[in-house]
């Protein structure tokens, strides 16, 4: 695995970059943050969504970051990636999500001083503050495993940090201008200026369903991947995991074109998933050996067969 051109940061044992850029993608989201959504949540009420640190650094850190992944997130590179997923020499490793949960936390350099939060807490912050709120059991597991598909930067499914965290956008068709964060770096993609895929519908047809559209590479993807055929989850959570990053769609309404009959239930999930993504993150720390109980028998109801192949 190659590390990132663009990233100096900590490099573990094993020569894995370690995430530092996620943190600051989420940071340049809250900065953005100006929607009010369609279903208020509680949880956050209290909080000055203006106080979060300040995000100069962090935009000049996730810049770099968009520069990379903007002009690597191709067709050809996208259909590589899932062939390389789905082949059958690809050695998957299998683990109980809660053994994921510990991989993931365990691999991220806790010392970086721009992540104030652990991986688990910040799953398990989510998770809470959808409990707290009195959301579906359901929607509580999605906050607890939405993103796990980080993993991948350690399975092997991923080429560095750029096809792992960021916001994604669907690839085969134009870039949706301002509504994707940093527009101007796609010049350097080679699909902008191809005849087919830099056109404004591309390969696809309006109307054809979002889920028809191919996404960029990350860990949204990855993991709906993962759990699509192993757990027992309405579509409302798998939609929340695969588009949880799709901000071009979720917040700037682009992409409403290809929408289909029942895609805009799926809209509205992932909409009201995102403030438990992004606005958890200043609660408290939670303790996990109280709250690993309740959630063992929570990942159980969904994943009655509790080793998964990831
Ligand atoms: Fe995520
Ligand atoms: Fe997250």
């Amino acid at each position: 695995m190659a590390p990132s051109a663009i990233y100096n940061g900590p490099v573990n044992e094993d020569g894995v970059v370690l995430e530092a850029i996620s943190d600051a993608v989420d940071e340049v989201n809250m900065l953005k943050a100006q929607t009010a959504f369609a279903q208020q949540p509680q949880f956050d009420s209290g909080k000055n969504k203006t106080a979060f640190r300040q995000y100069e650094a962090a935009c000049d850190r996730v810049r770099a970051f968009y520069v990379e992944q903007h002009a690597r997130q191709t067709v050809a590179y996208n259909v590589a990636a899932r062939q390389r997923f789905h082949s059958a020499g690809r050695a998957r490793a299998e683990m109980t999500v809660w053994q994921a949960i510990e991989k993931l936390d365990a691999l991220v350099d806790d010392s970086d001083p721009d992540t104030q939060l652990s991986q688990m807490q910040h799953l398990l912050q989510s998770a809470e503050a959808i409990r707290r709120d009195g959301k579906p059991r359901w929607m509580q597991l999605v906050g607890l495993i939405h993103d796990l598909g980080k993993l991948m930067l350690f399975l092997g499914g991923a080429d560095g940090q750029w096809d792992v965290v960021g916001d994604t956008f669907p690839v085969g068709c134009a870039f949706a201008g301002r509504a994707i964060i940093y527009p101007d770096t796609f010049a350097a993609n080679p699909d902008a200026s191809h005849p087919v895929y830099g056109s404004a519908h591309g390969i696809y047809s309006p109307g054809c369903g979002i889920a028809n559209l191919v996404m960029s590479w990350g860990h949204d993807e990855y993991l709906y991947l993962v759990v699509r055929d192993q757990a027992r989850l309405p579509r409302e959570a798998l939609a929340m995991i695969r588009y949880h990053s799709f901000y071009p769609w979720h917040r700037e309404g682009a992409y409403r074109e290809f929408m289909a009959d029942g895609d805009e239930d799926l809209l509205q999930a992932v909409r009201a998933f995102n403030p438990y993504d992004l606005y958890s993150k200043s609660d408290g720390i939670p303790s996990v050996e109280e709250l690993k109980p309740y959630y063992l028998e929570l990942i159980d109801e969904f994943f009655p067969q509790q080793v998964i192949k990831w």
